[in-house]
């Protein structure tokens, strides 16, 4: 083979490595709405920093005619290049080419970019959209699910992993996402289920669409799988990249700080107005969030579930802070399972990768009723209380109106390692709120009063004058400062500057063993 042969070859294998499953699925792909592996990656790196290895792998199955079905690349694009100039690699799943299924060798590429990913500390976004185990290749295409898993869980804590659904996605391409960090979906285009609907149709004779059962929706407001449902491909894509600019590369590093012109003292003066004046108001604390943030820009994980907390980023003086907010408008901010979850998967998060935490309370307590007690209310609500309390990054809160009963324990208090302890004015921290605490200690007099209402009211006031206050809690210590609502801003950066260079950790361990 002469010189000019040896190039020919090569771009005749580049040729049909980028071909991936031919024009035809390729136009298929585009009349669903969906991108190519390829065209995925293009648009999530930074314009030609994109390096790809493993072209020319391929399957080598022989069975049910596959040995004449090779496709240079095998179903999956890998490598790495640069977002915003820091390094991450990818994979992008290739649904042209067989479906996008995982066969091994499809297997071991992932895994390749996931050991490179891992030794060099830098992120690792998955753009899936496979039919799941590549089924002509049996078991060596679960045992190449299991060495995946198994990258997923090493190197959890350590890189953060990114997952983008974005396409069908059944069986073990479910399972990857899952032990993932965060899972964004494509409304309408993407799903995720382990078993699809005509398997359940013949096992539990139940009908459901590929919409209802695994799509964006389902995920976001329904099973919590998701933290993130986009329109479209390009906002999904244009999601991941900002998600990495609130993280480390790893978990040995901080994330990159964004320089502010938003003023570090700015007042506001809208956050005196903002709790009600009426203790059972609702108002929505989001708006609080926004309004102390740079630029009043926040970027909320999983809106749509478990909408009773909100969590989410915002940058205080151009430092990433996870925050963890009650939220009055719905249940009355008051602590279920959805949200104990939602909350102790996030405070992990930003605990792993040395991300402050800002905690915003108003919480009546935890949510009463049999379905809370038999879902496991207990057990749930303790992983969040053991999730605040293991956490070492700097922890701050505000209390801006109830902190009542375990709720109060949880959300972050002093008991728990907080390094600052804020409270507004308005702030309420007792046993529980007067109404209930003097139906319980008063039972007797309440029952033998010839005016029991009039009594009622006087003893819930002179409660409320002892309790619905920060001032027992302030001197105690529990809480460090109260302060006034429109002095937040300047008070928060004060408090997470200070706590710049903090040094905490808990005993050495194994690890510990969260209530699962
Ligand atoms: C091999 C597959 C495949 C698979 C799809 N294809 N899934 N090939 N293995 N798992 C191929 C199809 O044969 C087809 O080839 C092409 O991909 C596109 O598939 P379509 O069915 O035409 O596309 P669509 O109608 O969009 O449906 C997509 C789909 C469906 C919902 C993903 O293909 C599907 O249900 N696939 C099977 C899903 C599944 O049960 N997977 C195994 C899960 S078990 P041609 O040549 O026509 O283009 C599993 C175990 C791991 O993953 C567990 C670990 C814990």
């Amino acid at each position: 083979m002469d010189r000019e042969q040896q190039l020919k070859r090569l771009e005749e294998m580049n040729a049909a490595a980028l071909a991936g499953g031919g024009q035809s699925r390729i136009e298929r792909q585009h009349a669903a709405g969906r991108k190519t592996a390829r065209e995925r990656v293009d648009l999530l790196f930074d314009p030609g920093t994109f390096r790809e290895l493993d072209r020319f792998v391929t399957h080598r199955c022989t069975d049910f005619g596959m040995a004449a079905q090779r496709v240079p690349g095998d179903g999956v694009v890998t490598g790495y290049g640069r977002i915003d100039g820091r390094l991450v690699y990818v994979f992008a799943q290739d649904f042209t080419v067989f479906g996008g299924s995982l066969s091994h060798a499809f297997a071991e590429k992932i895994c390749k970019v996931m050991d490179h990913a891992g030794k060099n500390g830098a992120p690792l976004i998955g753009l899936n959209d496979s039919g799941g185990a590549r089924i002509q290749e049996g078991v060596a295409s679960l045992g190449g699910y299991a060495d995946i898993f198994l990258r997923n869980t090493m190197y959890s804590g350590v890189i953060p992993q990114l997952s983008a659904i974005m396409g069908p996605c059944a069986g073990g391409a479910v399972y990857s996402p899952a032990i993932t960090d965060f899972v964004a979906m494509v409304d309408k285009s993407s799903y995720m289920f382990v078993t699809g609907p005509e398997v359940i149709r013949t096992v539990t004779h139940e009908e459901v669409s590929q919409e209802e059962l695994g799509g964006a929706h389902t995920h976001m407001a329904t099973s919590g799988v998701a933290h993130f449902s986009t329109p479209d491909e390009d906002a999904c894509i244009a999601l991941l990249r900002e998600m990495l600019s609130f993280m480390p590369q790893n978990n040995m590093e901080e994330a990159p700080p964004k320089p502010t012109q938003d003023p570090l003292d700015r007042s506001c003066p809208k956050l005196d107005e903002l709790v009600p004046v009426v203790a059972n108001k609702p108002y929505d604390i989001r708006e609080l969030i926004t309004e102390i943030a740079d630029d009043h820009h926040f970027l909320e994980v999983q809106g749509e579930y478990a909408k009773n907390i909100v969590i989410g980023w915002l940058r205080l003086n151009g430092r990433s802070v996870g925050v963890v907010a009650n939220q009055p408008e719905h249940l009355a901010g008051a602590l279920d399972i959805d949200a104990s979850l939602k909350a102790a998967r996030f405070v992990r998060f930003c605990d792993a990768f040395n991300i402050p935490l800002l905690v915003l309370e108003d919480v009546p307590g935890f949510l009463p009723g049999t379905a809370q007690e038999f879902g496991g209310i207990i057990k749930h609500g303790a992983k969040l209380l053991y999730a605040f309390a293991e956490a070492t990054v700097p922890k701050v809160t505000l209390i801006t109106r109830k902190a009542y009963g375990g709720a109060y324990c949880v959300m972050n208090s002093k008991h728990l390692r907080a390094d600052f302890n804020f409270a507004y004015p308005t702030a309420e921290i007792a046993v529980m709120g007067p109404d209930g605490a003097v139906n319980i200690i008063y039972r007797r007099e309440l029952k033998a009063a010839s005016d029991p209402v009039a009594l009622k009211a006087k003893l819930v006031e002179d409660y409320r004058e002892k309790f619905a206050n920060p001032y027992q809690a302030a001197s105690l210590g529990y809480v460090d400062e109260v302060i006034l609502p429109r002095t937040t801003r300047a008070r928060l950066i004060d408090a997470f500057d200070s706590l710049e260079n903090k040094r905490d950790e808990m005993p050495a361990k194994k690890h510990g063993n969260i209530p699962l």
